[in-house]
């Protein structure tokens, strides 16, 4: 629920509320200049990390045509995992989601390609792995549906507002 005395819901404000008017502006300049769908946000999640496939992974994000415009290897907290993933707040998988995110370290990453959000999202396959194609980062890497390697951004503005979660402005790579 809504409070305004909980960090967790004031983050929240802050990345995906308070920014949107600059996001707007950022949009439509984007628009213009034709470089909106070109970002999207991915992470190699605890799992893909303990189980050694973070190597792999990166090799399959370069060699897919992705350019990386910033990483880092951080370990979640829990209030930060719960800021993260708030849109699922309501739902039933959100305790064990947050849990299993901030439960070890993981990999942010922000990357370019043309159509990025897409294409990444095709790479990596469906959220089940048992349902994704063979081939797809899911399918070779994942353990199960709440432990699934990897996360991609289902949006060009989702996208905008994952990267600002983890990144400064002038840590990805062609803001400076
Ligand atoms: P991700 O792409 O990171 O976005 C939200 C995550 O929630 C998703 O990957 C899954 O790991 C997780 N998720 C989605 N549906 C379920 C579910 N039914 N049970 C457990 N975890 C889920």
């Amino acid at each position: 629920m809504w409070n305004k005395s909980c960090e967790i819901c004031c983050r929240y404000w802050t990345i995906h509320e308070k920014d949107n008017e600059k996001l707007n502006f950022d949009k439509d300049k984007k628009i213009k200049d034709n470089i909106l769908n070109n970002k999207t946000f991915a992470i190699i999640k605890p799992d893909a990390i303990k189980n050694k496939f973070t190597g792999l992974i990166y090799d399959r994000i370069l060699k897919n045509g992705f350019s990386v415009l910033s990483a880092k290897l951080l370990k979640m907290t829990k209030k930060q995992a719960m800021g993260f993933y708030f849109i699922h707040r309501d739902k039933p998988f959100y305790e064990e989601l947050t849990t299993f995110m901030s439960s070890g370290p993981c990999m942010v990453l922000a990357l370019e390609k043309e159509n990025a959000v897409e294409n990444w999202r095709k790479i990596i396959g469906s959220t089940n792995p048992e349902e994704a194609k063979n081939g797809t980062i899911r399918k070779d890497f994942a353990n199960n549906l709440s432990e699934n390697a990897v996360h991609g951004s289902d949006s060009d503005e989702n996208a905008e507002k994952e990267i600002a979660f983890f990144f400064s402005n002038s840590e990805v790579i062609g803001n400076q």
